[in-house]
C-alpha cells in the first residue's frame, strides 16, 4: 500500500512537535490554575500571558489584553457577533456579513435575526470576490457591525480588508474578520486594516484542536457568552486551557517565522498541481482563480463528476481531500460558498478542495497528477449522463 497523502490542511493540521513539546510541562509539572495566587498558579499565568503577547504582536497590537482565549474559531466568531450585537444594540440593530462566511458567522447572524436584528448578506461574484460598492451602498445609519472573512476556507479567496477598514472606521462601525484560515499564512495588521475583532483557531496552524482566540480592540464592548469566574477580564469565564493556549502561542510563533519562505514553497507546489491538472484533464475549472488566494488552497471543479464519489475514490488510493467544506461532511447540499459564486450545476456538484501544508512535497503532487486523470476519466465514463 502506498503511503497516505494528506491534502486537507484547511480542515485541520497535525500538531507541530515543537508546539507539542512546549505544551508538555503544562499537563504535568506546571499544572497550576492561572487564577491561583501561589507559585504554580503564577507559572501558568505567566505562560498564558506570553502566549497572549505573541498573538497580539503577530496581529500588530502592542496591547496583549486585546487577546481573549476561547475554545475554538467557532467560539471566537460567536463571541464577536453575538457579543458585540448584544452590547451595541442600543446604537443600532443592523449587521452585514458576506454570503461566503463560515457557518459559525452565518449561524450567529441567523440567531441574531431571531432576536430582532436585521442582517444584510453581501453577494460575491463568480470569482468569490466582494463588491466594495455594494458594501458602501448597504451600510446604514443603524449598522453596528460588519463581518467579512479574511480568507475563504473553501476557495482560499482573500477579501481586500484594508479597503473596507477605513470606510467603516469613518462611519464608526465595528469591523470583524474571521482570520481562521489566513492567520500565520498571510500578514494581517489590525491597526493598519482598522480591525476591531479578529477570530483565530490553533488547529489550522499546527496547534492543538479545541483552542482559539478573539482579538478585540481595547474599548470594544462585548456581552459575555459565558459567565462565571471572571477569567479573561470577564469576557470569557472558565479556567483557561493552559497547555492548549501555550500550543497555540508556539504554533503561531513558528508560523510567523516560516511564513515568507513557506508561502512561496507552497505556492510553487499549488501552481504545479493546478497546471498539471489543467494539462491532463479537460473540463476543469479552478474556482476563484482570478481572485487573490491563499497559496495552499485549490478548489477544482470537474465537469461530469460527483465530488463525493471522487473524494471517496481518491481516499481508496490513499489521498485525503475534501468536497466543499469539511464542516459539511455528511451533507448532500452543495457548498454555500460555491453556490454564492453562482457556479453552473455541474461544477457545483463536481468541486473538490485540495489544501496543501507544511509536510507536502513534490512527490505528493506527482502522485496526485498520476492518480487523478485516469480516475476522473473512469468516473466520467460511468456517469456520462451527468456531462
Ligand atoms: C473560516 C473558518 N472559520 C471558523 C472555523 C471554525 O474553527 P474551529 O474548527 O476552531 O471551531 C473554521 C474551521 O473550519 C474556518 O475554516
Amino acid at each position: 500500500m502506498e503511503s497516505k497523502i494528506y491534502l486537507d490542511y484547511n480542515a485541520t493540521t497535525p500538531v507541530d512537535p515543537r508546539a507539542r513539546e512546549a505544551m508538555q510541562p503544562y499537563f504535568e509539572t506546571a499544572f497550576g490554575n492561572p487564577s491561583a495566587a501561589h507559585a504554580l498558579g503564577r507559572e501558568a499565568k505567566a505562560a498564558l500571558e506570553r502566549a497572549r503577547e505573541t498573538l497580539a504582536g503577530l496581529l500588530g497590537s502592542t496591547d496583549k489584553d486585546e487577546i481573549i482565549f476561547v475554545s475554538s474559531g467557532t467560539e471566537a466568531d460567536n463571541l464577536a457577533l453575538l457579543g458585540t450585537a448584544l452590547a451595541y444594540q442600543e446604537r443600532g440593530r443592523h449587521i452585514i456579513a458576506s454570503a461566503v462566511e463560515h457557518p459559525a458567522v452565518l449561524e450567529s447572524c441567523a440567531a441574531l435575526e431571531k432576536r430582532g436584528f436585521s442582517v444584510t448578506v453581501l453577494p460575491v461574484d463568480g470569482e468569490g470576490m466582494l463588491d466594495l460598492e455594494e458594501l458602501r451602498r448597504t451600510v446604514r445609519p443603524d449598522t453596528i457591525l460588519v463581518s467579512l472573512m479574511h480568507a475563504n476556507n473553501e476557495t482560499g479567496v482573500l477579501f481586500p480588508l484594508d479597503q473596507v477598514g477605513v470606510l467603516l472606521k469613518e462611519r464608526g462601525i465595528l469591523f470583524h474578520t474571521d482570520a481562521v484560515q489566513s492567520f500565520g499564512k498571510v500578514p494581517l495588521d489590525v491597526r493598519r486594516v482598522c480591525l476591531d475583532l479578529v477570530s483565530l483557531s490553533a488547529h489550522k496552524i499546527y496547534g492543538p484542536k479545541g483552542v482559539g482566540a478573539l482579538y478585540a480592540r481595547r474599548g470594544v464592548r462585548l456581552h459575555p457568552l459565558l459567565r462565571g469566574g471572571g477569567q479573561e477580564r470577564g469576557r470569557r469565564a472558565g479556567t483557561e486551557n493552559v497547555p492548549a493556549i501555550v500550543g497555540l502561542g508556539e504554533a503561531a510563533r513558528i508560523m510567523s517565522l516560516e511564513m515568507p519562505h513557506e508561502g512561496e514553497r507552497i505556492r510553487r507546489l499549488r501552481d504545479r498541481l493546478e497546471a498539471g491538472v489543467a494539462a491532463r484533464i479537460e473540463g476543469v475549472r479552478v474556482n476563484g482563480h482570478e481572485s487573490p488566494r491563499l497559496t495552499h488552497t485549490s478548489n477544482l471543479a470537474f465537469d461530469g463528476i460527483e465530488a463525493q464519489t471522487l473524494v471517496a475514490a481518491l481516499d481508496l488510493e490513499g489521498i485525503a481531500v475534501s468536497a466543499g467544506s469539511a464542516c459539511h461532511v455528511g451533507s448532500v447540499q452543495p457548498s454555500h460558498v460555491l453556490r454564492a459564486m453562482r457556479l453552473k450545476p455541474a461544477q457545483l456538484q463536481g468541486s473538490i478542495r485540495i489544501s496543501l501544508g507544511r509536510p507536502t512535497r513534490d512527490a505528493d503532487i506527482d502522485r496526485v497528477l498520476e492518480i487523478l486523470p485516469p480516475l476522473v476519466a473512469r468516473l466520467r465514463e460511468h456517469a456520462p449522463a451527468a456531462r
